[in-house]
């Protein structure tokens, strides 16, 4: 699959050594088989400008931030909904444009593999910074 090749070719070529070294503790290389294997493939697409009826270009605004929020929120819904999902950028992801057809005004942002977690799940053993690392009340 295209996605699977795009992050085959950073692996090997486009990620420097410090990239490849700070993942090295979680495990992960270029194969995604969730890519195959998720039953849904949901493609975000984020407009930077639209066309009005007379062909001409209007900027949209605050657009990585809309999108990423609406990407929040989605991601969200997906769990509450008892599914599994993460976040993949494959880079560059403009072949995802070409393949499913999208206007030129159309941008890949994210893809959410989707579906039910798998019977047999291997993650790291990572821990989240605590709260009081990340917030401070005042
Ligand atoms: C915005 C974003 C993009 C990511 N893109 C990739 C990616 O393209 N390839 C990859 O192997 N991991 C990528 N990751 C990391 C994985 O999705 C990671 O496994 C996932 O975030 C862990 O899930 P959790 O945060 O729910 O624990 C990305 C993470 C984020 C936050």
């Amino acid at each position: 699959m295209a996605a699977e090749e795009e992050e085959k070719r950073s692996y090997e070529e486009r990620m420097s050594e410090e990239w490849l070294e700070d993942l090295k503790h979680l495990g992960t290389d270029a194969n995604k088989d969730f890519l195959e294997i998720a039953p849904y493939l949901i493609v975000v697409f984020k407009r930077p400008f639209e066309y009005d009826k007379n062909g001409a270009k209007h900027q949209n605004y605050y657009v990585n931030e809309s999108v990423g929020l609406a990407c929040g929120t989605l991601i969200s819904a997906i769990h509450n909904a008892g599914l599994v999902t993460l976040t993949h950028t494959p880079s560059p992801m403009r072949f995802l444009e070409k393949i499913l057809n999208r206007p030129d005004n159309e941008r890949a942002f994210l893809l959410l593999p989707v579906g039910y977690n798998a019977e047999k799940t291997y993650v790291p053993n990572i821990k989240r910074k605590p709260l009081n690392e990340i917030m401070k009340l005042y």
